[in-house]
């Protein structure tokens, strides 16, 4: 029990000082210990304000020193499984003692044991007591920035709601399975447990996976895509790719990353929508064609704060410095998607972020910047109170909160004038 938890406390070290990432360490763990190590880590990222404001301060009254810094992350898990999973009590603080003791020292031991006692003795009350919620300070510093305090507190109930299973279907297709909600701009939604690989239809390609709020920036296209000609500037994995294939288009799909054009080119095969695409391993701002693009979406990299229900350690690791770096990428993308597009053409902007600054913010420049431009109004069924009033989509959590929530997500159609 001890072996695979010392490694895990490493783990966690890396990704919260963002050395390495939680998916891709996720990929790497066997099947045999996965649904435990999911849980354990999704339980920590959501109860790490909880464990650092309100009961480190108690027990710890001394900092601790930079060289053990690791115990810290020691006491994250320990208490993390003593207090919100059921493995009894002894044994996991003897094996955080273990671990403590081959990480640092007999002090160092001793500390942990002595903390994490202390919690298991007092975990009604701690539980009972709890006052904080769930988001950091420095995602609430981020968040402040754009939002009103009843905003961000209608946000922040979703941190703890498991999110659902989002599906996009192919236009002709129909679900060969029962039991999933129709969401009004046609996502399926299914509970998250169901195994997406043992859905009726999956082997043939009828569907993806995909969160509502980022179907809607290829959906936010009204006319007819056929033949059209698309550059996808930031494509894979490929989620909006698949919905401009199977919606006609021809499509050059580019990304910066080998890794991900690989899961692209796996996801668009199990579609069997490769006829009409050409993919390039390329930096967006290096991307050259002989020919202008009908339709241009930069589906922008971002600091994803949107996404914090699926990737609850961003609600650690992000920070208002990141925002600022990822909106200068951002207009620089969408400088060289002016330069490639015809006129009369379209680029979609989209980000998974909830800052402004990485939408409604990065618009409103862009348009003072090329005043060829126009807002084209997104009408989509179902998104009315997604709408701003510039015509932009901004979806909150909340917008779906009789469906158990969706991502932030930010949406702008914007169309150059003839
Ligand atoms: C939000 S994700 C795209 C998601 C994708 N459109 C989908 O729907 O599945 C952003 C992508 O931008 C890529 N990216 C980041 N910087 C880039 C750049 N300078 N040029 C091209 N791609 C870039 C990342 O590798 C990442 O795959």
């Amino acid at each position: 029990m001890t072996d695979y938890r010392l490694k895990y406390v490493d783990l966690l070290k890396d990704i919260l000082s963002e050395a390495s990432s939680f998916s891709s360490i996720k990929n790497d763990i066997d099947d045999k210990n996965k649904a435990f190590f999911n849980m354990l880590f999704m339980t920590t990222f959501r109860q790490l304000t909880f464990i650092k404001e309100e009961i480190l301060p108690l027990f710890v009254k001394k900092k601790i020193s930079k060289k053990q810094d690791i115990l810290q992350y020691v006491l994250y898990l320990g208490i993390v499984e003593l207090l919100f999973l059921d493995t009894p009590s002894y044994a996991i603080i003897n094996s955080y003692v273990e671990i403590a003791k081959t990480k640092t020292d007999k002090f160092g031991a001793n500390f942990v044991n002595a903390v994490l006692r202390n919690v298991a003795r007092q975990k009604d009350k701690l539980l009972n007591n709890r006052k904080s919620k769930y988001f950091s300070k420095e995602f609430l510093k981020i968040l402040r920035q754009d939002y009103s305090a009843q905003e961000i507190k209608d946000m922040e109930e979703f941190v703890n709601i498991e999110p659902m299973l989002d599906l996009t279907f192919k236009p002709s297709v129909k679900p060969k399975f029962t039991d999933y909600i129709k969401l009004d701009f046609d996502t399926i939604r299914l509970s998250s447990n169901i195994k997406v690989t043992e859905l009726d239809g999956f082997g043939d390609g009828d569907f993806w996976v995909q969160d509502a709020s980022s179907s809607m920036a290829v959906k936010c296209l009204s006319d007819d895509l056929t033949n059209k000609n698309v550059l996808d500037l930031c494509a894979a994995p490929g989620g909006k790719t698949a919905q401009l294939l199977s919606r006609g288009a021809k499509v050059n799909a580019i990304d910066i990353s080998q890794d991900r054009i690989d899961i692209l080119k796996k996801n668009i095969k199990r579609l069997n929508l490769e006829k009409n695409l050409n993919i390039e391993c390329i930096d967006a701002l290096c991307y050259e064609a002989n020919d202008k693009f009908d339709i241009i979406l930069v589906d922008a990299p971002c600091s994803a704060t949107g996404t914090f229900r699926r990737h609850p350690e961003i609600l650690h690791t992000k920070t208002i410095g990141d925002v600022k770096k990822m909106s200068q990428i951002q207009e620089k993308i969408l400088d060289k998607a002016t330069s490639l597009l015809k006129n009369n053409g379209i680029i979609i902007y989209a980000t998974c972020s909830l800052s402004k600054a990485e939408g409604e913010v990065q618009i409103r420049k862009f348009l003072n910047k090329y005043k060829d431009f126009n807002i084209k109004e997104i009408n989509i069924a179902g998104t009315s109170l997604m709408k701003t009033k510039e015509g932009f989509l901004r979806i909150l959590p909340q917008h779906l909160k009789d469906f158990s929530g969706t991502d932030g997500f930010f949406v702008a159609c914007l169309q150059r004038k003839n």
